[in-house]
């Protein structure tokens, strides 16, 4: 299935890199604002059309697009507060609208995309957008209402984690950790606690707990976090970006 991206920028570029390195698909073909004048080839090659531009500008480009798009086409969007029925009505309900919500660990196959669930997206079109993304990481299918939420969590969520990574890294630095070294702890604990969670299904208080041992170090740590009301401050960041 050909895949066409307009907007091969930091989220169309990590989806590029990652669907490019699918075995046996054909080549993802991309345009950016200066090869815009190809985004009408692009759709008339493309089985699947993902839209990765800002929302500013998906409007215009949609329009521009839609005389070209037939009804087997699915286009895609990913663009953060554009509601499906918009997409259909910039298209003139030429195509199969679906809207996602991937991430940049989309680049190392690692993206979280939700999928919105609405009247205006036929089932089918889901299955394939779905089936796209699962190639990437790992796919869920949530009413569309919950998408600025999600947007929230996990389409903003990279930058949190790599804020919270840093952190870590400056305090690694101060106790006399190398950044090399620190860049691994710290990278490579943020991993296997995730994946642990995943791998289990114990809240992650319970885990936190096994790790704070009564008298030890971390416990300490846990303290001096909630002493800087690091938990709220993190809850709130999340709350700020899906309102
Ligand atoms: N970044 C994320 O982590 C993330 C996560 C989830 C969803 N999203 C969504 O993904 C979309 C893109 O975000 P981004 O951060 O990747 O932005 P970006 O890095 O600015 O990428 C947008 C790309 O679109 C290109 N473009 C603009 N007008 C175009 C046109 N008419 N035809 C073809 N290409 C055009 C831009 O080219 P120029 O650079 O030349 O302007 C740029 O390459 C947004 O709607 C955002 O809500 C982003």
């Amino acid at each position: 299935m050909q895949v066409g991206i307009i907007g091969k920028g930091t989220l169309g570029g990590a989806l590029a890199q990652a669907l490019d390195a699918r075995p046996h698909a054909p080549a993802v073909i991309s345009t950016t604002r200066a090869s815009a004048h190809e985004n009408r080839a692009l759709v008339r090659e493309s089985e699947v059309v993902l839209l990765c531009v800002k929302p500013h500008d998906l409007p215009n480009v949609v329009r521009e697009i839609a005389p070209d798009l037939r009804p087997e086409h699915v286009l895609i969007s990913t663009a953060a507060g554009v509601r499906a029925d918009e997409l259909r009505a910039w298209s003139d309900e030429r195509a199969r609208i679906v809207r996602a919500m991937p991430n940049t660990p989309a680049r190392v196959g690692r993206a979280m995309t939700a999928i919105a669930r609405t009247p205006a997206c036929d089932r089918g079109a889901i299955e394939v957008a779905r089936a796209l993304f699962d190639d990437v990481g790992t796919t869920v299918v949530l009413d569309e209402r919950l998408m600025d939420a999600v947007t929230a969590v996990s389409g903003c969520g990279p930058a949190y984690a790599f804020l919270f990574i840093e952190a870590m890294i400056d305090g690694a630095l101060a106790l006399g950790i190398a950044y090399d070294d620190a860049r691994v702890l710290v990278a490579q604990t943020l991993l296997g606690s995730a994946q642990m969670l995943l791998a289990s299904d114990r809240h992650p208080g319970e885990l936190r707990h096994e790790v704070a041992t009564p008298g030890g170090r971390t416990i300490r740590g846990l303290l001096k976090l909630e002493e800087h009301a690091v938990r709220g401050a993190i809850a709130a960041a999340v709350i700020a970006a899906g309102s």
